[in-house]
């Protein structure tokens, strides 16, 4: 999604302004352009494709100025060209736009009557012209932007320069969000703190409604209503230096190596080293919820599905799960009682905010499972239990996911004790699997080459099948989210148990089939799923343990075999080949897998 700088203070601010773009190129983006005010005028350069080209662009036409704007675009109303691009521009404003102006066609029509040119077919170049129209009118640059915000419909973050005000920087947010940054006789707003990290820990975000005034050495912040208001400063952890790839060719491939870590991390802050839980207090009794709806999008959505078997089997907790742009308008109706889990990497995903103020506004209780603790989602939340997973750069979710399944076992296993659904020692054996997680991944990590292997047989498949059943259904699900992202190849995920109702259509000498089967109660199933598709000449790649394959009766194209592990915490063990398989055929078909095409790492627009 859009990702959005600005800066105001007495150095040229253009090269920093593109460094901060440089920390969002994670969120995805097809064009970016920085506008400074120099001389009186507004000075733009814009540029399609990576970052790379813009900076050439600045390299062959400078930019000067002290306070500036910047922008990458992922384009929503309007093709990705130069005349899209971000920033827009005025004579007298220029404005950089995260979100969707729900109404601009309305006010694109009123503000054309009046004589205003439009340049682009963005809705984000009505803002411009909106502000613009008030300034015409004689307001000031704060009273023009209040009285812009208030005709606004949809969602947006917004930086804004005003020509004339070289010592003023307006941002404002509703629906994405905004940080502000402290800086000592400098201030900033960016999309997240990350792409401020290099000039301030200092960050204060900005609430629903909120705008800001920044000048070089001050910061006023008022709500919706106009009136001056405090937010808190928060002090980021955030490292100054750009977060590096390290010794991995791809962030994805430095993420997915990091998960024994991150996993290790968020068990150490939720149980204790003799495998009992040490959760943070909620606001609710377990033993007193009724029913638990999870929702979330894409791969958090799937960890939602996997914590639906983990709650309704060991808590014997009914639970709904959804994802969240189907949820925000399918008023359903909510138990009164009821809790529900958001599951979110970014905490900004907007159909994940919009799915929880409805439940909000159900009576519902909040918990919040999230990646970044000051996002608007943990904010919403009457409480949070954040994923230690750090900042997740590839778009391809990995650690995000594995640690979201780790938080969610932790609460399903307080769930089931709290409702004395489970003995103690099954829970103290599902903890204790559990922390031998991270090493296991690290044997399946050390094993990679062999998954490397299998992707150049998979580099030329036009369609993939991912099955499982039970828990590893979900993670079926995700593997195939994960090649199709990634590498482009269509793939479906698919329960075990269905492929006679259907998808066994599909299968013939050219359909790899990935299958997986950990030990447990339902391997024997699995299996003969398995037998079904040989038999029918798929080529079955098999992911289970050793005596999975070894017991296997049928043949298959490829084994996996992974450690031999407790079948409650298997999603967590299977998620990492399937991750592998993705990441390599994506190498072996040469794409882009850190920012693939059209996708964005945080979707703040519907
Ligand atoms: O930030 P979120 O976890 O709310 O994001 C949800 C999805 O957009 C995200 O998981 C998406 O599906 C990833 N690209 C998956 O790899």
């Amino acid at each position: 999604m859009c990702g959005i700088v600005g800066m105001i203070g007495s150095r040229p601010v253009s090269p920093l302004l593109l460094d901060g773009l440089r920390r969002l190129e994670y969120r995805g983006y097809d064009s970016a352009g920085i506008a400074t005010l120099t001389n009186g005028v507004i000075d733009i350069r814009r540029a399609t494709g990576k970052l790379d080209q813009l900076a050439q662009r600045l390299v062959d036409q400078p930019l000067a100025g002290h306070v500036g704007i910047g922008h990458t675009r992922w384009a929503t109303h309007g093709k990705p060209t130069e005349a899209n691009a971000h920033p827009h521009a005025t004579a007298k404003v220029a404005v950089v736009h995260n979100g969707i102006i729900e109404n601009y066609r309305a006010l694109r029509t009123e503000l054309e009557a009046k004589g205003h040119a439009f340049a682009s077919e963005t809705d984000s170049e009505t803002i411009a012209h909106l502000i613009t129209d008030y300034l015409d009118q004689g307001l000031t640059p704060q009273q023009a932007t209040a009285a812009s915000l208030k005709r606004l419909e949809g969602a947006f973050a917004l930086g804004i320069v005003f020509v004339g005000h070289n010592d003023l920087l307006i941002g404002a947010r509703r629906g994405s969000p905004l940080a502000i940054g402290f800086g000592d006789g400098e201030a900033y707003l960016g999309s997240d703190a990350l792409a401020l990290a290099p000039l301030t820990n200092r960050i204060a975000y900005l609430e629903e409604g909120d705008w800001a005034e920044l000048y070089a050495g001050k910061i006023i912040i008022h709500d919706a209503a106009d009136k001056i208001v405090d937010r808190k400063i928060h002090i980021t952890a955030l490292s100054g230096a750009m977060i590096g790839k390290g010794q991995y060719r791809h962030f994805m491939l430095k993420e997915i190596f990091e998960q024994p870590a991150v996993i290790g991390d968020t068990l150490s802050a939720l149980t204790t080293p003799d495998d009992a839980l040490a959760m943070p207090p909620l606001p609710f009794d377990w033993k007193d919820v009724p029913r638990v709806t999870i929702v979330g999008c894409g791969t958090a959505c799937y960890a939602g599905v996997v914590a639906k078997y983990w709650f309704e089997q060991l808590a014997r907790l009914p639970v709904e799960v959804d994802i969240a742009s189907e949820f925000r308008y399918r008023e359903a109706p909510m138990q009164a009682g009821g809790v529900t889990i958001a599951v979110s990497q970014s905490g900004e995903t907007a159909d994940t905010l919009a799915a929880l103020h409805y439940a909000k506004s159900q009576g519902q209780k909040i918990l919040a499972v999230v990646n970044v603790p000051q996002s608007s989602i943990a904010r919403l939340a009457d409480v949070t239990v954040p994923t230690m997973a750090g900042p997740e750069i590839g778009v391809a979710s990995t650690k995000a996911f594995t640690t979201q399944l780790t938080v969610l076992l932790c609460l399903a296993l307080t769930a089931a004790q709290a409702r004395g659904a489970i003995d103690a020692a099954r829970a103290k054996a599902i903890l204790h699997a559990l922390r031998e997680i991270p090493a296991q991944i690290n044997a399946v990590l050390r094993d990679e080459h062999h998954i490397q292997e299998l992707a150049h047989h998979l580099a030329d498949a036009r369609d993939v099948l991912y099955l499982g059943r039970g828990l590893l259904y979900p993670i079926a699900m995700e593997g195939s989210l994960k090649l199709k992202e990634i590498s482009y190849i269509h793939a479906e995920g698919y329960p075990a148990g269905e492929l006679k109702h259907g998808p066994i259509a599909l299968i013939d000498e050219n359909m790899p089939v990935v299958v997986l089967a950990p030990g447990g109660a339902l391997y024997e199933k699995t299996a003969s799923n398995i037998q079904e598709v040989a038999a029918r000449g798929g080529k079955v790649i098999m992911i289970s343990d050793k005596s999975g394959i070894a017991h296997v009766g049928a043949k298959t194209f490829w084994n996996i075999a992974l450690p031999e592990t407790d079948a409650a915490v298997a999603p967590l063990l299977y998620s990492v080949p399937v991750q592998l398989l993705a990441y390599y055929t994506a190498i072996a078909k040469g794409t882009d897998v850190d920012q693939p095409r059209n996708l964005a790492k945080s979707v703040t627009v519907e």
